[in-house]
């Protein structure tokens, strides 16, 4: 991708225990210099027609944002983060999204954004990102399937979005849409696989907290296709799959959207999906969870660990039963 700013680079194996609020934001000084740079014109012309990730035109430049990690977590490789994932738009193993989506074009890309708010339009990923500060988030993903990552993000917060599309005081849930492209995602020839497009939602509030992350980027370049290109929700006190990929369309809704999962098997996926080690899945235990790259199963943590963030929002709610 583009250039990268030497200041901004982080050495990932420095990222000490509970650094986490310590060192929040720290201002790139050449931030917009490099944003205009590499999302004008010609060069980002460049990035779209991108075959092949890693190479210099997908660096992202970005903030650094809050991580909040643990003592005993380390970040994933990105090996790991890029191989082993979870898309079935590209098929149901953990590898066919890395293998197979090397034809999906992440670029040009809008995404709708209407329903219940008074300011409805849509957004060019392109001109919207080039305004905007990007930051970087390091959170813990831990999928329903019961492992776990810990990925470095690049983004914004979901909030931001949202504000300038002014819901109206009828809006009380928002709605994510996956795109559908067969031609360029094999998984979604078959209707056998999930119903598409995979859709996702969540609680205005949940969307609104300063969790909920709308990513464009890890490990300091651009969302490789297999991890959602080129938009991507990150939730990290929920269940993995709501975390939506490729997101095209947005809707401000006065009811529960009905999500993808839910749909699918009703009695195994709820829609809030917060991870609960009290709370197995019917066909097996969430207490523990295997941290890809560990060989011993670890705790999983209420809310992902995340609890003093959002358990706010949950204060009704029985945490011994699956929502
Ligand atoms: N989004 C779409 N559109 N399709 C999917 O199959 N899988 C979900 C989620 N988002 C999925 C999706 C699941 S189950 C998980 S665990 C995460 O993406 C995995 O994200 P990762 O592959 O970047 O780790």
């Amino acid at each position: 991708m583009f250039l990268r700013n030497k200041k901004n680079k982080i050495s990932y194996s420095e990222i000490t225990p509970k650094q986490s609020f310590m060192d929040r934001r720290k201002i790139i000084s050449s931030s917009s210099f490099f944003l205009s740079g590499y999302f004008g014109g010609k060069l980002f012309g460049n990035i779209a027609n991108a075959e092949s990730l890693g190479n210099k035109e997908n660096t992202l430049n970005y903030n650094r944002g809050y991580s909040v990690l643990n003592s005993d977590d380390v970040l994933n490789s990105k090996i790991d983060v890029t191989t082993y994932n979870n898309f079935y738009e590209f098929g149901t193993s953990k590898n066919d999204p890395s293998e197979k989506s090397q034809n999906f074009k992440p670029f040009p890309w809008t995404v709708d954004v209407g329903g219940l708010c008074l300011n409805p339009g849509e957004i060019d990923l392109r001109d919207y990102i080039k305004d905007i500060d990007l930051e970087e988030r390091i959170y813990r993903l831990r999928c329903v399937e019961a492992w776990s990552m810990v990925i470095p993000w690049i983004g914004i917060p979901l909030s931001k979005i949202i504000k300038k599309f002014e819901p109206m005081g009828s809006a009380k849930y928002i709605q994510f849409e996956t795109i559908y492209r067969p031609k360029e995602m094999p998984g979604q020839r078959s209707r056998r696989i999930l119903p598409w497009p995979y859709i996702e939602g969540l609680r205005l509030d949940e969307a609104m907290n300063d969790l909920t992350f709308l990513a464009v980027g890890l490990y300091g370049e651009l969302l490789p296709n297999q991890n959602g290109a080129p938009i991507r929700l990150v939730i990290p006190w929920k269940y993995g799959f709501k975390s939506i990929k490729s997101i095209v369309k947005i809707t401000f809704t006065k009811e529960e959207p009905l999500n993808t999962w839910k749909r699918m098997a009703p009695r195994e996926y709820g829609f809030f999906a917060n991870v609960n080690p009290n709370v197995d899945h019917p066909r097996w235990s969430q207490s523990r969870e295997r941290r890809i790259g560990e060989f011993f199963r670890r705790p999983t943590l209420m809310f992902n660990g995340y609890t003093e963030e959002v358990s706010h929002m949950y204060s009704g709610m029985n945490l011994n039963r699956y929502y």
